[in-house]
């Protein structure tokens, strides 16, 4: 909002409450987080009605988390174990809304959940996080937890304005505020607190708070709102079919790392990005001995760097997340050596596995799934924004191996573990895909870097390895 247009909202203010007590709030109305009941659904469009005008940004958000983020059936399974849970508790110490506040919304400040079934719910609510609730959103309260204030109505609030007030759509208002501008209004619905014990679940807009791109200025939407992915990338076009050209027009994909439910649901623009999120987000660092004697214990070390991500690897429901490493020796011969993190047929991983992700504690200190559950966290070992972290392996050099010794290694993500997903639905109905978000060597290395046995060490082949891994 720039000084010109407070005064002016300001001196309408004054004119509507005549109210000298509103000049001393600096023009704008202190309000409240808006509740459950507030509101009707009635008073907020369809996404659909935006798209007359906006159909390229509609294109973009229809198939997104955002857009099915109400319908999401991994999101229903837990609502529902939520439900069980608030219910069997005291009255009101779970709060039956809690999760529908940044998944429906709409639904639920217009009381229509519950019934926690979403039975209740009218379209605009089942559009998740949708076009008109994000653009009526007028202020917020602070990070995290749905602190959200809305004031739907002809006006729609965004970045401040690149129009001239003439240009102004016919259809609706139009008011900016630099709020659009900032991670702190992903912050609302990104960072999630326990409802009772106040516990941190999930801190993507802490984590980038804390990282250098908050220093740097690069913000989530520089992200996850413009083609970029790892930074700002001006995306030219129209903000509207009848309006002007712009040198950038801010995109809506929304996408971060799921591929999994966006399969599912047939949304495969939005699953391809995701991968393509993934695979920006990671890079993988071997290092190996020059060479090594048959029986001796060889050590490879492979560091693992956050180099692309605005936030911890991995972020957001990070009970759910995983990310492993799978290493792969082999010698000339294809001979494994050694072999780790690779699923079995179940999707599991053998105790061994790294796995980077965090695990919430209960009551009773048990380890649980279960949010809702959770005291304390019992561990968490994700991978900071900048930030590496470096995994040690040895293995036994056997007899006979043949010159020379490549070493293999694949940084993969899963939306969730196999065994989460088979507990809330049963076996065999999903398989969570595994994305492969960096390899070592790169893909487009010509000859993978590889180290010699000693046993049947010749000049060549001590040349050849030093040739190989000179990079
Ligand atoms: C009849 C056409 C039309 C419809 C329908 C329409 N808009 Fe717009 N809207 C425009 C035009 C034109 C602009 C100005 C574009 C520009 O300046 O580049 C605009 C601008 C905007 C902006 C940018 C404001 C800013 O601060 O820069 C937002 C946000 C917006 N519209 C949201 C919506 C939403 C949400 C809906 C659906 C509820 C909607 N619009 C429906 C024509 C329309
Ligand atoms: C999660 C909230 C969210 C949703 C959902 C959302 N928007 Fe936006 N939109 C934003 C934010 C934030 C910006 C401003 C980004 C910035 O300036 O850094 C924005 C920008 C815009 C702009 C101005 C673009 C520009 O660069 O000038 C238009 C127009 C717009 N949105 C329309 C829509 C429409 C139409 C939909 C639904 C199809 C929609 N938005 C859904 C948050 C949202
Ligand atoms: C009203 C709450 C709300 C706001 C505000 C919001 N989000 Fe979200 N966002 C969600 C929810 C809920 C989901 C997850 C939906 C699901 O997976 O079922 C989500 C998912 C996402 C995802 C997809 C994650 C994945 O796993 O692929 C991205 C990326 C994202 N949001 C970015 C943003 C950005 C950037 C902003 C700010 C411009 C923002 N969000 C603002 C609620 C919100
Ligand atoms: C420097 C670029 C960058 C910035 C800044 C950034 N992100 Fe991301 N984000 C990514 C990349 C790359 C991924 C995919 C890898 C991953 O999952 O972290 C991602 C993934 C995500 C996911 C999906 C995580 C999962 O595993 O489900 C969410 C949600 C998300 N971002 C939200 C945000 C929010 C909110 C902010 C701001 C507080 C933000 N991001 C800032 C680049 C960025
Ligand atoms: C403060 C906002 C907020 C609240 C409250 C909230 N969520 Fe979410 N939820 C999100 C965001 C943002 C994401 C996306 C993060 C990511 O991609 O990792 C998400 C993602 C999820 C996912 C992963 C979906 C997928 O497709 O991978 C599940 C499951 C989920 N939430 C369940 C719940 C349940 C159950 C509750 C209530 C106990 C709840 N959420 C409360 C914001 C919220």
């Amino acid at each position: 909002m720039t000084k010109d247009k407070g005064i002016r909202k300001g001196i309408a203010c004054l004119a509507v409450f005549a109210s000298g007590l509103l000049l001393l709030a600096g023009g704008s109305v202190t309000a409240e987080r808006s509740e459950p009941g507030a509101f009707v659904s009635d008073q907020f469009s369809k996404s659909g009605l935006c798209s007359g005008c906006h159909g390229n940004i509609f294109g973009q958000w229809d198939g997104s988390m955002h857009s099915n983020a109400n319908e999401d059936f991994f999101y229903q399974a837990r609502l529902q174990e939520y439900v069980e849970a608030a219910e069997a508790a005291e009255t009101g110490e779970l709060p039956l809304t809690f999760c529908s506040s940044c998944h429906t919304p709409v639904g639920v400040v217009s009381e229509e959940i519950p019934p926690m079934d979403g039975s209740g719910l009218s379209e605009v609510a089942r559009e998740g996080v949708q076009c008109d609730f994000c653009h009526v959103v007028v202020e917020s309260e602070g990070i995290g937890n749905a602190p959200y204030i809305l004031e739907p109505g002809d006006t729609k609030w965004g970045p401040p304005l690149r129009a001239a007030e003439e240009d102004a759509p016919p259809s609706h208002g139009i008011e900016g505020h630099e709020f659009y501008e900032e991670s702190r209004y992903c912050g609302m619905c990104h960072n999630i607190y326990h409802p009772v014990n106040n516990l941190t679940l999930a801190a993507t807009y802490t984590e980038w708070e804390e990282s250098p791109y908050a220093e740097e200025g690069v913000r989530c939407q520089d992200c996850h709102m413009t083609p970029g992915i790892v930074g700002f990338e001006a995306n030219p076009g129209k903000a509207a079919s009848n309006g002007p050209d712009r040198e950038h027009v801010y995109t809506h994909f929304f996408v971060g790392a799921n591929a999994f439910v966006t399969d599912e649901l047939g949304e495969s623009r939005h699953e391809k990005r995701a991968i393509e999120y993934l695979k920006h987000a990671a890079t993988l660092t071997v290092r190996v001995p020059e060479n090594a004697e048959a029986g001796e214990s060889v050590d490879v070390e492979v560091e693992i760097t956050n180099s692309g991500a605005g936030h911890k690897l991995p972020t957001g429901v990070t009970e759910d997340r995983e990310i492993w490493l799978e290493l792969i020796v082999q010698d000339a011969a294809g001979k494994e050596l050694y072999h780790s993190g690779s699923p079995d047929e179940k999707g599991g991983l053998d105790s061994g596995t790294t796995v980077y992700h965090t695990i919430f504690a209960d009551s009773e200190g048990r380890p649980t799934v279960k949010a809702w559950e959770a005291e304390s966290v019992l561990f968490d070992n994700r991978i900071p924004p900048k930030s590496s972290v470096v995994e040690q392996h040895s293995f036994l050099m056997p007899e006979g191996a043949v010159n020379p010794i490549s070493v293999q290694a694949i940084l993969h993500y899963r939306s969730a573990s196999q065994e989460h997903i088979d507990a809330l639905f049963g076996e065999g109905v999903y398989t969570v895909p595994v994305i492969d978000m960096a390899t070592y060597p790169e893909e487009e290395m010509a000859s993978s870097p590889g180290f010699g046995v000693l046993e049947m060490l010749s000049v060549l082949c001590m040349f050849m390895f030093l040739k190989k891994t000179k990079r």
